[in-house]
């Protein structure tokens, strides 16, 4: 037996043992705890439980490292495509010139949703949330794909991951042109993955919509940064459903309502509304880092924190750069960048924070570069879910390939001891 750790209960000396990662990592195996001690581990939130062993993604969250299959983000960022990083995601190395041209042109055709499928969006309210919009519309590719909904057959699942990978970015710019009254654009399948994506966003029948290199290449750089993020609230949302044995789909509209949320991928359009209401209301930075540290929760300084990094979160310096690059090369002046810049210099200097650990993380100046593309605030945290999806997608695939068992915490009850119904007429 390997290294162990013990547990002392009830006059008895327990054995755990321990696992160890690639980059030394270590975890109390507790898998056979209940059955020799009666004892289950309680620890809300996760903050001390590993779901899973996963190839895919290490972060260090002390020293600020992330790696998508041994790759340094900043290297990925710099170097690499959002397909090709997909690709080294879902298929675990970077792909060979041949292995990408045929990937590529695999997303490329498969970009088209059925013509019925449209009809799903004018079911919903003109101001409906584009993230609500996605959930339910990647839910419903379930009905027109049923010849694709088998987990356990791997050609019926690469089959899902290409429509998945290929259509989101169609349904995420259906999700914004029906909220603005507009026509669905058809793929362009002439253009990049991104260039495609903004066109069916931007363009209308009476408006072509020339694709700008600085934007396009912006956003694909950020879809990159957004790729993985080992067992976060979404991907481990997507892991839990996906565990039922349910079809890619339905794991991954789970995921896409996961994000959602303002404690995650929806902190982007609220760090955005942050400096928004600071310009508005013609706070200080100072004012507001102020009203950010009182217990009040509503007004945190979001895009601040994070539950794994405890220093600067690496893809919030490669944004802090991006930002100025590419408004300086829009020719766009920012005075929403200018307050960001301020909260972050007050509150890396201020002790509330540094106690804390709160540094800025990936959503602090993504939404800044969002808004000066003029990307919709309303669709910023969808531009988190197309980043994720490979990240998804790939988590979703090593789960399966590794037979996990069905996700299935446990709990302590704390709530009435045993108690007879008491009829209506004598309560
Ligand atoms: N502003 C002010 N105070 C904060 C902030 C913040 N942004 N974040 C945490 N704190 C404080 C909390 O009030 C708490 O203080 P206390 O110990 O005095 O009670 C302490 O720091 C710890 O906070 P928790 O919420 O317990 O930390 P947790 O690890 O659970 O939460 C989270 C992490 C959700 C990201 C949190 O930092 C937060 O709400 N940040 C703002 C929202 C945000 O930017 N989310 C995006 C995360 S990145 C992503 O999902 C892509």
């Amino acid at each position: 037996m390997g290294q162990t750790a013990k547990l002392h209960y009830e006059g008895k000396e327990i054995e755990l043992p321990l696992i160890e990662g690639s980059e030394g990592e270590k975890a109390v195996d507790c898998g056979q705890l209940r059955s020799a001690t009666g004892l289950i581990t309680m620890d809300p939130g996760y903050g001390n439980t590993g779901s899973c062993e996963s190839q895919i993604t290490f972060i260090n969250g002390e020293e600020g490292i992330l790696r998508y299959r041994g790759y340094p983000i900043e290297e990925l960022a710099e170097n690499s495509s959002f397909l090709e990083v997909s690709y080294l995601l879902v298929n675990g190395d970077l792909p060979s010139p041949e292995e990408l041209a045929t990937f590529t042109e695999s997303i490329r055709t498969h970009t088209m949703v059925h013509e019925d499928f449209k009809r799903l969006f004018s079911a919903l309210p003109k101001d409906a949330h584009p993230m609500a919009a996605c959930a339910a519309a990647v839910g419903a590719l379930a009905t027109f794909y049923p010849d694709s909904l088998d987990p356990r057959d791997s050609r019926q699942v690469e089959i899902s991951v290409h429509r998945l990978l290929a259509k989101l970015p169609t349904i995420a710019s259906y999700a914004y042109k029906h909220s603005m009254g507009q026509p669905f654009m058809y793929p362009d399948n002439k253009l990049s993955y991104v260039g495609n994506f903004l066109q069916m966003m931007f363009a209308t029948p009476c408006e072509k919509y020339e694709v700008d290199p600085v934007i396009q290449k912006a956003i694909d750089m950020l879809l990159i940064l957004h790729a993985d993020h080992e067992q976060n609230c979404s991907t481990s949302t997507v892991r839990l459903v996906g565990s039922s044995m349910v079809n890619l789909f339905g794991a991954i509209s789970a995921g896409i309502s996961a994000l959602w949320g303002p404690r995650h991928g929806g902190a982007n359009q609220e760090v955005i509304e942050m400096l928004e209401s600071i310009a508005e209301e013609g706070l200080t930075a100072k004012q507001f880092v102020e009203r950010a540290k009182s217990n009040d929760d509503t007004s945190r300084l979001m895009g601040f924190g994070h539950r794994v990094y405890k220093n600067y979160d690496p893809r919030a310096r490669i944004l802090r750069k991006s930002a100025h690059e590419v408004l300086s090369s829009l020719g766009v002046q920012s005075k929403l960048l200018e307050i960001a810049m301020e909260l972050e210099e007050l509150a890396l200097e201020d002790d509330y924070f540094g106690e804390r650990k709160l540094y800025p993380n990936v959503d602090f100046y993504s939404g800044v570069i969002y808004k000066a593309m003029g990307t919709p605030v309303n669709m910023f945290t969808v531009m988190f879910a197309l980043g994720r999806l490979p990240g998804w997608i790939a988590q979703w695939l090593e789960m399966h390939e590794d037979k996990q068992r069905i996700g299935r915490p446990r709990q302590i009850y704390t709530g009435s001891a045993e108690r007879h119904y008491v009829p209506l007429s004598n309560r």
